[in-house]
């Protein structure tokens, strides 16, 4: 059975002090997570090491990094390698967020390395994707999305593709407290699944969890999820408040 996750991105947000609060506070819920459940906080750098150490003997709870070099170890003044973060029990990079593709200029290729320095390591990436505004507006963001896909993971074996997290995140809907409809949702990720599977097959990419993010709050969490293609959520803003989490993670099916 596919994987139902919610994985919280607290992006640049927080300090050691307010991190270590809200993390305890998310913590203190009795909530136990089903078997194929599963709480996921892609944290800053800075904060993985406590963070995995706050959540260390709870089941089915990761800590995630929110990016990684596109190299090995080396001469690379201010990266982290995937070799550092597995080496600090780290299993799982957000890759390919529509921010980092925008401020830092990340584009296929360079993600395409970094999905390959994270599979070398044994760590999951969790791969975003999704239009913006104007490609929505032109009723293009299948083939947008596609592409997407196609240039930074479509060179995986299938072994390794069946175990990706896809986030399908479509940028008009993040940080604007604007969601995406059930029904828009549930769209797109439908033709991920199928594009997925028309390279892949349709039993890998049945494994697949695909979740959706931008503007995931306690209200619609679950909803969104009842969708028979939608595998939980990548969450931001409401992350950053223990409740709002907490109730996101109970919408889980
Ligand atoms: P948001 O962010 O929930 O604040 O819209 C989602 C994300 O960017 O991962």
């Amino acid at each position: 059975m596919r994987k139902k996750i919610a994985a919280a991105n607290w992006k640049m947000n927080l300090t050691w002090k307010s991190s270590g609060e809200l993390m305890d506070a998310i913590l203190k819920t009795d909530h136990v997570l089903k078997e194929n459940q599963l709480a996921i906080f892609a944290v800053p750098f800075p904060y993985l090491h406590r963070m995995n150490e706050k959540i260390a003997g709870r089941t089915h709870t990761f800590i995630a990094a929110q990016n990684c070099a596109s190299t090995n170890n080396g001469a690379y003044t201010g990266e982290v390698s995937t070799e550092m973060l597995e080496s600090m029990g780290i299993q799982y990079v957000v890759l390919g967020h529509s921010e980092r593709r925008e401020y830092q200029r990340e584009n296929h290729q360079l993600l395409m390395d970094k999905v390959n320095r994270c599979f070398e390591q044994g760590i999951t990436p969790i791969f975003c994707c999704g239009e913006p505004l104007s490609v929505r507006e032109a009723n293009s963001q299948n083939n947008f999305v596609e592409t997407q896909l196609k240039e930074s993971l479509f060179h995986l074996t299938a072994d390794l593709a069946e175990k990706l997290i896809i986030a399908y995140e479509p940028i008009w809907a993040i940080g604007t407290g604007k969601t995406a409809t059930n029904a828009q949702a549930e769209e797109m990720h439908a033709h991920i699944r199928k594009v997925l599977a028309d390279k892949f097959g349709q039993q890998i990419a049945e494994k697949i969890s695909i979740l959706y993010g931008g503007s995931v709050k306690g209200t619609n969490a679950a909803e969104l999820f009842s969708q028979p293609n939608v595998d939980g959520g990548l969450v931001g803003g409401a992350s950053l408040n223990a409740e709002e989490f907490n109730t996101i993670i109970k919408s889980l099916p």
